[in-house]
């Protein structure tokens, strides 16, 4: 595929982070965009500003849709259909995600089966619905977004990771066998796996939000006590720290998760379509994901063993930490 220019994308979670980026960049290149996201106004948002900076002759649609549920799944597809006048789709990037579940031993089951739902689930509802059109595109991309935790299953010292990392090992797990399956069974159409290290986004906000959590300013009880143990563990406030202090630092590590990342969304985003361009299944995103793939493999048992498998380099290189609590 040399160029977007006068094809139609689909994208999920296109209302903020990296896939708000994909539906702007796309529209930028010439691309028409159906854009979903569970949050209607956000995505309409993204839309807007995408249609305002693109090309003439391009249209940008956004539609409400939870990647969890089938039903809203085909609803965006049949929206999209009608919407574009398409017979057939180009691409898909099925990028909607949120972060929890860290703790299957100690957090709720629901919210571990929610986290995996809308990180597979979402991920595999988009292939079954929307594959009859990209084989119907002769030139199908269908890229699907994992995470560096496709490739290590914790956040490091003291922060599992355990519903997003099974879901994101599935993601990558089903993205590679379908290499397979498609070269057999649909040759026109290819898949792609995108394996980001740490972007600056709102998903820590955006994960809290889903899961109805407190923010950080109102956090109490012993979500405060928990909060506090885990950041004097981490020696990220004293053990005498105030509630303030406790819940000041909380409100940080959301802020700095954005804002003091490796890579922005855009800069991740350009990495991905330049790498879907140039017909790459496998795409890594950011340096420290081409890190820690890199040791992973080099030293597959010492994966969980953190002094060795980081020997060398600065302390917590751990990328998405903060989606941790
Ligand atoms: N930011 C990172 O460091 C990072 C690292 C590795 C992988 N990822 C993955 O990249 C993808 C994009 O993440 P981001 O960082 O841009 O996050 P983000 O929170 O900024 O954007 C994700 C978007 O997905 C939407 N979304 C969440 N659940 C949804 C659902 N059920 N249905 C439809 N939309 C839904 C959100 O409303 C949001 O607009 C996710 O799959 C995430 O797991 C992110």
């Amino acid at each position: 595929m040399d160029s977007f220019a006068g094809k139609l994308a689909v994208v999920t979670g296109g209302g903020s982070g990296m896939g708000r980026e994909l539906v702007r960049q796309l529209a930028a290149a010439g691309c028409s965009v159906a854009a979903g996201d569970w949050h209607p106004e956000a995505v309409a948002q993204a839309a807007a500003s995408a249609r305002a900076a693109a090309p003439p002759g391009v249209l940008v649609t956004s539609h409400a849709c939870d990647v969890a549920d089938e039903g809203q799944v085909m609803r965006f597809r049949d929206e999209a259909q009608q919407q574009h006048s398409a017979r057939h789709v180009d691409l898909v990037f099925a990028n909607a995600g949120i972060g929890g579940g860290a703790s299957f031993v100690a957090d709720s089951r629901a919210e571990w089966e929610r986290t995996f739902a809308v990180d597979f689930w979402g991920v595999y509802y988009c292939a079954r619905v929307f594959l009859p059109l990209l084989i119907d595109s002769g030139d199908g991309v269908l890229v699907n977004t994992s995470s560096v935790n496709g490739l290590w299953a914790s956040l490091g010292p003291g922060a599992p990771s355990t519903a997003y990392s099974t879901a994101k090992f599935a993601v990558r797990g089903f993205t590679e066998a379908l290499i397979e399956d498609l070269r057999r069974n649909a040759p026109d159409v290819r898949v792609a796996l995108v394996l980001p290290g740490h972007v600056g986004t709102d998903i820590v906000v955006n994960t809290r939000r889903a899961h109805g959590m407190p923010a950080p300013g109102e956090v109490s009880g012993q979500k405060l006590a928990d909060a506090r143990t885990w950041l004097t563990k981490a020696g990220l406030v004293r053990a005498d720290a105030s509630d303030d202090d406790v819940r000041r630092r909380l409100t940080g590590l959301e802020d700095d998760f954005r804002d003091k990342a490796p890579l922005s969304a855009a800069q991740a985003a350009a990495i991905i379509l330049d790498e879907v361009r140039a017909g790459a299944w496998r795409i890594l995103v950011g340096e420290d994901a081409k890190m820690i793939d890199a040791r992973v493999r080099a030293k597959p048992d010492a994966a969980y063993d953190y002094a060795e498998l980081f020997s060398g380099l600065a302390p917590s290189p751990a990328p998405e930490s903060a989606t941790a609590g």
